[in-house]
């Protein structure tokens, strides 16, 4: 399946290592950061996995919650005991405390849902998806690396603020933009209705580039 930005997530029920679970019921009411790893015991994963984990107030304060799929599993040993054992390396490794899922998918059914098996790169391992999903299921934002490059979670953090504001507000977010700063007024907000939209202020660069400060601060 090829999936865009505003499609709806599918759903799946799978075993994880927080138990079974519908991937819609668990997320809730909450943001969804859903991630693929190629493989469990591997250098680059175990950093990302170990981030994430060190990451967990800054997930909570935003409402969202991580969940991974590593499809490469020990060969020999069930999924979720692989994923159960790497998560100790990671632990050990990383001086962290992984309570996150790791999803199991032997027959990498969701990884093929998700678009997460990029053939070109490598027939049988994901390579590092981002799916931020909103509380309403949809696809918020994608982002692939490939197996050789390691996530930047400040960046994903930025994003989801991004995403959870302009969600709220009509603004969009100029480049590098990080919580706090200013923010570019819609363009489909009519000059006239600034005023009483953001009442904080507002300059008018260009008639197509209005700024404002960040109106839920
Ligand atoms: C890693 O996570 O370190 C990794 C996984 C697959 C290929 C290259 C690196």
């Amino acid at each position: 399946m090829d999936l865009r930005i505003g499609d709806k997530a599918p759903n799946f029920t799978a075993n994880t290592t927080e138990g079974r679970i519908d991937f819609h019921e668990w997320l809730g009411e909450d943001w969804g950061v859903f991630m693929s790893h190629p493989a469990d015991f591997t250098p680059v994963c175990t950093t990302e996995i170990g981030r994430v984990a060190k990451l967990k107030k800054e997930f909570r304060k935003r409402n969202a919650k991580p969940i991974v799929l590593s499809v490469g599993t020990k060969p020999g040993m069930a999924p979720l005991d692989s994923h159960r054992e790497w998560i100790n390396d990671v632990n050990e490794t990383q001086d962290a405390n992984v309570d996150f899922p790791l999803v199991e998918d032997p027959n990498k059914e969701i990884a093929d849902t998700y678009g997460m098996i990029h053939p070109n790169a490598n027939d049988t391992l994901t390579v590092r998806s981002v799916f931020v999903i909103g509380p309403d299921k949809d696809i918020k934002l994608i982002i692939s690396y490939p197996a050789s490059t390691g996530r930047n979670f400040t960046e994903i953090l930025r994003a989801i603020d991004s995403l959870q504001l302009t969600a709220e507000y009509e603004v969009a977010t100029p480049v590098d933009w990080q919580h706090g700063e200013d923010c570019i007024v819609a363009p489909g907000v009519p000059t006239e209705d600034i005023p009483g939209k953001f009442p904080k202020g507002h300059r008018i660069i260009k008639e197509y580039l209005r700024t404002t400060p960040q109106p839920n601060i």
